[in-house]
């Protein structure tokens, strides 16, 4: 346990999938330095308390995060119950970040609002107050004042739909938290981009799938895998290099592998698109190399043990628009672990000790609410691999549906290690 004076309040956004944001946010607490910190959940956030020094590590690393929405810090929290007292602190802090947001050159401001209560009735009368005090405030100002979220609460819209008022760039968000009888509130400071993320997802130079790997996805992986700066990261089954992309994004090394030579040469195009689009971005061609070959024999082309980290998105069976019979999935199933336990074995035996395996698992899912999918224990087994150990919040199977309606397969995300810690 870890003693640290907490001095600066944060709330963090979690994503569609609670668990994988939660665990996204386990690792970043662990990479600067403080895991076993008390926090609450409260609705779609959790409320947290850092030092300083964490704080400012802390907002750095989440553009490196995958699936944890927004954050920000909590300024200040009063009783409920005492209406001028609450009312006086919440104009305090809407007049302070006016006059901090707004200039000459910025004469409109969006201001955005997010109110967390379980009461409807308090919700309005907060909603209410805060938009009659900036709109007083904004005409004593002459200042041209938008609220967005007034019928909506941030948690009710997609990161899509929030992004696209670009409240980053050009306004606040004001966020309020009624949790038991304090009202919490303070401001969002971090934003995702996923406009950014749909963008560069279409963008790619070279798609073969009606899905690659999202880049959303891509990134959460990456980051679980705890591989730090120069670090160098294997993707067996890499595609189009969308995981290798997102891993030269944070400067860690690649090495791809795909038996498909359409693959190999989209993956190669699109990492030569990368590194020309990216050339201040240190010396991309150095940093990464493809292979054109079957990863159940890597050892044909890998010689040192040198990985530090294997992270995937394996071939996950046939394309499928409707679930196959239960005999046909567990003969799919079947077929896949053995290539999964074959890769593996190989890919280990390249891997530094007490490193990460971040790796998706597909499952089907039966209306009687059988799931069909290959034996992670089996695959840890045979490849002297640990599942890696459960915390109390953080489960590292995580679902994650791919999302698109004719598509049937889910995914499990499974972290293994080679090494008991
Ligand atoms: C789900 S896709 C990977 C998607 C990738 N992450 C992306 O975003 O483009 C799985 C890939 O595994 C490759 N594959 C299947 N069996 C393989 C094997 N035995 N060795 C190497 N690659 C294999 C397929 O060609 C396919 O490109």
């Amino acid at each position: 346990m870890i003693k640290m004076s907490s001095n600066y309040s944060i709330f963090v956004k979690l994503g569609s999938n609670k668990e994988l944001s939660k665990l996204e946010l386990s690792v970043l607490l662990k990479k600067i330095g403080v895991e076993n910190i008390a926090f609450t959940e409260w609705m779609d956030y959790i409320l947290l308390k850092l030092n300083r020094n964490s704080f400012t590590k802390f907002f750095k690393q989440l553009d490196k995060t995958g699936s944890i929405v927004k954050a920000g810090y909590i300024n200040s929290s009063v009783n409920i119950e005492k209406e001028d007292e609450w009312k006086l602190k919440i104009k305090d802090h809407l007049v302070m970040n006016i006059n901090k947001h707004s200039s000459d050159k910025n004469k409109q401001l969006k201001v955005a609002l997010d109110v967390q209560t379980k009461s409807l009735e308090l919700r309005n009368n907060i909603v209410e107050f805060i938009r009659t005090t900036i709109t007083n405030y904004s005409k004593d100002m002459k200042l041209l004042t938008k609220i967005l979220g007034i019928k909506k609460t941030y948690s009710q819209l997609t990161p899509y739909q929030f992004y696209k008022e670009n409240l980053h760039r050009r306004g606040f968000e004001i966020i309020c938290f009624v949790v038991k009888s304090k009202l919490i509130f303070g401001i969002t400071n971090w934003v995702t981009n996923p406009l950014l993320d749909i963008k560069q997802d279409e963008g790619r130079q070279t798609r073969l799938f009606t899905h690659g790997t999202s880049i959303k996805l891509s990134r959460t992986l990456v980051f679980l895998s705890e591989v730090s700066d120069e670090g160098l990261i294997l993707d067996p089954f890499c595609g189009t290099g969308t995981i290798l992309i997102e891993a030269l994004k944070q400067k860690i090394r690649t090495i791809g592998v795909d038996k498909d030579p359409k693959c190999f040469r989209a993956t190669k195009e699109n990492l030569n698109a990368f590194s020309l689009k990216y050339p201040a971005k240190a010396k991309m061609k150095d940093k990464w190399v493809v292979y054109s070959q079957d990863s159940r024999d890597l050892g044909k082309t890998l010689t040192d043990k040198n990985l530090d980290a294997i992270v995937t998105e394996p071939h996950l069976g046939p394309f499928l628009k409707d679930l196959p019979s239960k005999e046909e999935a567990r003969e799919t199933m079947k077929s896949l672990e053995k290539l999964y336990i074959k890769v593996l074995q190989e890919g280990s035996s390249f891997l530094k000790n007490n490193r990460k395996i971040v790796f998706i698992i597909p499952v089907y899912r039966y209306p009687d609410g059988l799931e069909v999918n290959p034996n992670i224990e089996r695959i840890a087994n045979q490849c002297s691999l640990l599942i890696q150990e459960r915390s109390e919040f953080f489960h590292v199977s995580v679902p994650v549906q791919i999302g698109r309606k004719h598509n049937v397969i889910n995914r499990y995300l499974v972290i293994f290690t080679n090494h008991s810690s």
